[in-house]
């Protein structure tokens, strides 16, 4: 298996060459070495590397930055997978692409399948929409994985900034009343080389750690790790407020836990967060 990898430098792409099986070959891009809202610069490095799959880890991730940073935000999430689709599509290689539980508005109160209705509430959400869309509309055996509260040893998220913060202050306040559940990069990594293995059908599917937390229970969960390993001394006292009490550009679903029994039917275990959360520590 030949697989270009877009976004190489991201939580997911780093996570992903960690665990590429043996016999397959890569080429690891970033934006450094190809710009995927450039067609041009896709195309050539299709028909250069021959890959027989393109996985895009490549995205606009900053959800409020988004708010003030749409036509960026665009063009990363929407053209930039288009391309790809476009490019996959003319060349028959199969696209794995990745999206978000922020295409859904959280007013749900049980989790969210493939077929609900999306509604995202932010730039990010609507971008990251679009580019489903986008990729659905033009490579239609893509496969499209949502997944949700990424984190890792790698780059920017929630873990790494509780472990900052609690080295710098006593106190902490965290959201509430948002829950969604959390998940592993190197998991959504190992799923999606899973399903290439598998050569699973083309559409949406719903992947996400196994069980559903607020965000102030995760903090709590990471503090409690990050005691115990002896990361930090001890915790912050963390008390937990509502998204009023917090406010930022975006906003987010108050409830994102997805569904995924879609990909369970394949045999695909969800993500062992907490788990995945020890060793990240
Ligand atoms: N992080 C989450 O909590 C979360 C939740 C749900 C879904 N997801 C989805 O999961 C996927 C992976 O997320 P992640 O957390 O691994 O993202 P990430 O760490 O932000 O990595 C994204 C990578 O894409 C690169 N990139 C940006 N623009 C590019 C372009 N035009 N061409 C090529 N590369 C480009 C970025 O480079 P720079 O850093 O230089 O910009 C970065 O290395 C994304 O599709 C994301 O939407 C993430």
């Amino acid at each position: 298996m030949k697989v270009l990898l877009t976004g190489a430098n991201g939580q997911l792409g780093r996570c992903f060459q960690d665990r590429l099986p043996a016999d397959w070959h890569i080429l690891a891009t970033d934006f450094a070495e190809l710009d995927i809202t450039d067609l041009e610069q896709v195309t050539a490095a299709v028909i250069a590397f021959k890959p027989d799959a393109i996985v895009n880890a490549a995205a606009y991730t900053a959800v409020d930055k988004a708010e003030s940073d749409v036509e960026l935000a665009e063009r990363i999430n929407v053209a930039g997978p288009a391309n790809l689709a476009r490019v996959a599509a003319q060349h028959g290689i199969r696209l794995v692409h990745v999206s978000t539980d922020y295409v859904f508005d959280g007013n749900a109160s049980t989790p969210y399948t493939e077929q609900s209705p999306t509604n995202p509430l932010s730039v990010y959400g609507k971008t990251k929409l679009a580019g489903e869309q986008a990729v659905s509309a033009t490579a239609p055996d893509a496969i499209i994985v949502r997944t949700a509260w990424v984190f890792s040893e790698y780059g920017n998220n929630f873990v790494k900034t509780m472990l900052r913060l609690g080295k710098e202050r006593d106190a902490l306040s965290i959201v509430d009343d948002q829950r969604g559940c959390p998940t592993y990069a190197g998991d959504l990594a190992q799923v999606i080389i899973a399903l290439l293995q598998q050569n699973a059908a083309g559409g949406i599917y719903h992947y996400t750690g196994d069980k559903e937390v607020s965000w102030f229970e995760f903090a709590q969960a990471i503090f409690t790790v990050a005691v115990q390993k002896s990361v930090l001394n001890k915790s912050p006292t963390l008390t937990p407020i509502t998204t009023a009490q917090y406010p930022t550009p975006a906003h987010r679903p108050a409830y994102s836990t997805l569904a995924s029994d879609k990909i369970k039917g394949l045999g695909i275990a969800l993500s062992d967060w907490q788990g995945a959360l020890k060793k990240t520590i």
